[in-house]
């Protein structure tokens, strides 16, 4: 070959990677400086045109592809460019700011839809299998969602969970209102995140007025698709932060085996909690759920009974990952379950519902540090989520020891995530491409 011509290949290929190099940057530590909203925008999820609009539904274009989003929280009409996350529309944006990031993201998506392609070229095992079938169903799109963990209190009393209200061990704490829309606020504002979980243990310290505060303030000031994680609350508690805007509700059913439901969860029913499910899922919000792995007593069987019934619900995102022992619970005498058994339920949750979106969850990552999100992700995962509770707190929200990412700053943990995504050539955004 010429040397001209190689010379320029080599020059394109390094223009290539240094756009990739720099938009990752962009949306790891150096955003979480950054206040230009368009660089903020790029990061998680991707704007795309509105080119039908039937009723409240805006069909959405995105580089060819096209996705459906309900418009809840504003007018649509053909040509705008809007946010959409977990199927709803969450901001509208200028035409301007839109497509600077479309601009961005276009090649560096055909650039990381080819990594992903590298790497899923083998089909040895059912988790090679698995990721190849993630990638042909669900594209190289990873979503990345921040979560808030606003109270360590609860009034219920897990065996396996350290927030269990017997735990005397633990410290308490809840952030009042205003932190926690200032934390929203950073994380949606400084750090560029379009879906936000709010969890904490059931704490009826925050009553109907409080949560629908917080709600309402967080979609005033920053439009984020809200996901609440407060466990069994009224219905009409859930009806009313629907209508203050929330529209996700994250809550596991832990196993789908009724006594080994009732064994675990004192005072609780699997019936119970599966009704709520499905009236929440009638309300209109998006399920996330699923259970854990490793109780004692629980088959095989019992585990493929999980995914099914996770599936049944209509959820939007399985999450489910292993029981990790805390010494200051009732079952702090079992052993974690094996990383393979979570690697291979998460396999087998995308070869039976390949179309699925399936967590990488904290304790998954937790049984090895250094290297479970990168094996879930290449088993069949699509998702991650970063812990954006004020640094103070989050040891405090101790559900097990040793928690994953704990002792990690906030930015540190996100550049983690988007160079560990990079690496895999997968999109950090709803949007990604098969
Ligand atoms: N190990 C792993 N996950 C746990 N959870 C609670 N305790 C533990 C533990 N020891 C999970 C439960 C709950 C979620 C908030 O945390 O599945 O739904
Ligand atoms: Fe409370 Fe949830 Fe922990 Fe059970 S698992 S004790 S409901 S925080």
């Amino acid at each position: 070959m010429p040397i001209l011509t190689r010379l320029a290949q080599m020059f394109l290929i390094s223009i290539k990677s240094a756009k990739i190099c720099v938009l990752f940057l962009l949306c790891g530590k150096v955003l979480a400086e950054c206040h230009r909203s368009q660089v903020n925008n790029m990061c998680y999820s991707i704007p795309g045109k509105v080119v039908e609009v039937e009723k409240n539904f805006a069909t959405v274009d995105y580089f060819g592809q096209r996705k459906r989003a309900r418009s809840d929280f504003y007018e649509i009409s053909v040509g705008d460019y809007v946010y959409a996350q977990g199927g709803f529309v969450i901001r509208k944006v200028g035409e301007k700011e839109a497509q600077l990031a479309i601009e961005a993201w276009k090649d560096l998506f055909d650039e990381l839809a080819k990594t992903d392609i590298r790497l899923t070229e083998k089909k040895e095992n059912i988790r090679e299998i698995a990721n190849k079938l993630r990638r042909e169903h669900t594209g190289n799109s990873s979503c990345v969602h921040g979560i808030i963990e606003f109270s360590n209190h609860c009034r219920n009393n897990c065996l396996y969970c350290g927030l269990r209200k017997d735990n005397v061990n633990l410290s308490r704490y809840r952030m009042s209102i205003e932190d926690i829309v200032s934390a929203a606020d950073y994380a949606v504002n400084k750090l560029g995140f379009k879906a936000l979980v709010f969890q904490s243990g059931e704490d009826p310290f925050y009553d109907d007025e409080k949560l629908a505060a917080i709600v309402k303030t967080v979609m005033e000031k920053n439009p984020v698709l809200i996901v609440l994680s407060i466990g069994e609350r009224e219905i009409s508690t859930y009806k009313k932060l629907y209508d203050s805007g929330a529209r996700g509700v994250l809550m596991r059913f832990e196993t789908a085996n009724a006594s080994l439901y009732e064994k675990y969860r004192p005072g609780h029913h699997l019936e119970e909690r599966l009704s709520l499910l499905g009236r929440l899922k009638n309300i209109g919000y998006m399920i996330i759920s699923g259970f854990l792995l490793g109780l004692p007593g629980q088959s095989k069987k019992d585990i493929l009974e999980d995914i099914k019934t996770t599936a049944s619900m209509g959820v939007e995102m399985f999450s489910f990952g292993p029981l990790i022992p805390n010494p200051d619970t009732p079952l702090c005498g079992v052993n974690a379950p094996p990383i393979d058994l979570v690697l291979d339920t998460i396999a087998r949750t995308r070869i039976i519902y390949p179309d699925s979106r399936i967590l990488v969850t904290t304790a998954t990552e937790t049984l090895d540090r250094k290297n479970a999100a990168q094996k879930a992700l290449l088993s069949g995962a699509n998702s991650v989520m970063i812990n954006v509770t004020p640094e103070e707190y989050q040891s405090l929200y101790y559900l097990y020891p040793q928690r994953a990412a704990s002792g990690r700053k906030i930015a540190e943990r996100i550049s983690d995530v988007i160079e560990l995504l990079k690496s895999l050539g997968r999109a950090p955004s709803d949007i990604g491409l098969s």
